[in-house]
């Protein structure tokens, strides 16, 4: 089948299907080719064992508005995380603590440096500009050292930086503190707003979709009709000035003037361009690489860590489930615990036995919210690490020294060929809200560079 439009767009998750509709309503015509048998890429809901359960992309925070507004646009409607009651912290010695408030129940000198340090932060962050980052003052230096070390030069205190640098580290970039920058640490706080947002749960994981935020795309799909291809895995862009041909399995095959790549930025290479592409290309997607981290869903007959007075939100640097939350379906009886395992963490349990890892896991949560954590009715483990279209979670960043040597050409065009994905983005960095930002951008970028379409 071949088919001719305007725009040929690659990857059917929120980046490319906002891009998608924008063009559209701009009088252009377009395709969308997605590799899997759904769209949505890295936001999915899913039943699992007759239980409903958000796989990848949940959380809304009240900074995220170009995707609060596309959620009001497209009729869906959110509910606040389930947060009524205290919070539960385990320390270094694995003594189990519940708490109230912001700051997590350590000695005071530590609490004490955990705030200064947050501070600290927080005024670099103050200096950088999601969009560019690498024009941050002494980006180049701060581009060079690693989260953990940077942490540890501001601060002596080792317990306050182990929990500093979980807020990025773990929960944020999934990747060991001593694999990224601080300039890549900056960014992600920069793209929140402030680093203390980033701390603050009740902000950052703020509110749900209801029915799943896989809809986003679903409902931006269903505009799109028979323009988008799923099972269509791009193989190959031949590209000129004049435009370019998309190659997909299934013999579906789009001749276009522009093409927008929308796939997670590991996977570009997955695509063979003909010609190849530029030097700049080769080098500098070597250098973006997935996080990993394991979201575990453990679902119980009834929400019993509620009735303990606990909000179900946990957190320690020193356990296998590093983070975990309250995470029940709305308007579902049953009560739902999510909790995360990190880069490392997540290599060295895939090394056990399914049986062994998820014994491993709930112990962990039963650390947290007692025995009956051990006996959910329901237990998944997310594993974006095997999913050929993604390849890690949540998203992908920069190895040390790469922003500042190649972040200003990331979104460069190529051609007729342009590059997007929420792991570009600048307010919203790896996140839905970032998708919806930079697809907006990209289109209009296509949109300017295009011929003024016809009346049709
Ligand atoms: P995305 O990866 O979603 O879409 C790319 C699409 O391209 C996919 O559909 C893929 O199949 C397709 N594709 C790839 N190669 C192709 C090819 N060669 N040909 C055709 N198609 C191809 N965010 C947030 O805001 N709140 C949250 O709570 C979370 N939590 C979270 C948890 C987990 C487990 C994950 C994995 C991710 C999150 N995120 C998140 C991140 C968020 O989900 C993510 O940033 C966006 O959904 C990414 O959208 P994109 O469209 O940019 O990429």
């Amino acid at each position: 089948m071949t088919i001719e439009k305007d725009v040929v767009v690659i990857g059917a998750g929120v980046t490319g299907l906002i891009a998608a509709n924008r063009l559209v309503a701009e009088g252009h015509t377009v395709a969308v080719l997605e590799a899997r048998d759904r769209v949505g890429g890295r936001t999915w809901t899913n039943d699992i064992e007759g239980v409903t359960l958000e796989i990848g992309g949940q959380w809304v925070s009240p900074d995220q508005t170009a995707l609060l507004e596309t959620l009001v646009e497209l009729g869906l409607e959110t509910y606040d995380r389930y947060r009524e009651g205290s919070s539960v912290y385990i320390d270094q010695h694995g003594s189990r603590t519940e708490y109230t408030g912001d700051i997590f129940p350590l000695p005071e000198a530590t609490a004490t440096e955990i705030e200064r340090l947050v501070a600290v932060v927080d005024e670099y962050v103050a200096k950088v500009d999601p969009d560019r980052p690498w024009e941050t003052p002494d980006a180049a230096a701060l581009d060079e050292l690693s989260f953990r070390e940077w942490l540890r030069r501001l601060s002596d205190d080792r317990v306050a930086t182990e929990n500093v640098e979980l807020f990025i580290a773990g929960a944020m970039l999934t990747k060991p503190a001593h694999t990224f920058s601080a300039l890549q640490a900056l960014l992600m706080a920069a793209s929140a707003g402030s680093f203390s947002n980033l701390v603050d749960a009740d902000f950052i994981l703020d509110k749900r979709v209801v029915g799943g935020m896989q809809q986003v795309s679903e409902r931006l799909a269903a505009k799109l009709g028979d323009d988008v291809h799923l099972n269509a895995p791009v193989r190959t862009l031949r590209w000129d000035d004049e435009g370019v041909v998309a190659i997909a399995d299934g013999g579906v095959e789009v001749r276009a003037r522009q093409a927008l790549v929308a796939v997670p930025p590991p996977l570009y290479s997955r695509i063979s361009y003909e010609p190849p592409l530029p030097r700049r290309q080769h080098q500098l997607h070597q250098h973006l690489s997935m996080g990993f981290v394991i979201k575990v869903h453990a679902v119980y007959d009834r929400p019993f860590w509620r009735g303990a007075g606990l909000s179900g939100t946990a957190f320690s640097p020193y356990e296998l489930v590093h983070e975990a939350y309250d995470n029940s379906m709305h308007g579902s009886e049953q009560g739902t615990l999510v909790g995360f395992v990190s880069d490392q963490h997540a290599d060295d349990v895939f090394a056990l036995s399914a049986e062994d890892r998820k014994a491993r896991v709930l112990d962990s949560l039963a650390h947290y919210y007692g025995d009956e954590a051990r006996r959910p009715v329901v237990y998944y483990e997310s594993d974006w690490g095997t999913e050929e279209w993604t390849r890690g979670a949540y998203a992908a960043s920069f190895d040390l020294g790469g922003l500042v040597r190649y972040g200003a050409d990331q979104r460069a065009a190529v051609g007729p060929l342009r590059f997007a994905s929420s792991d570009l983005a600048g307010h919203g960095y790896q996140h839905v809200d970032g998708a919806v930002r930079i697809g907006r951008e990209v289109a209009a970028e296509i949109v300017a560079d295009l011929p003024q379409p016809a009346v049709r």
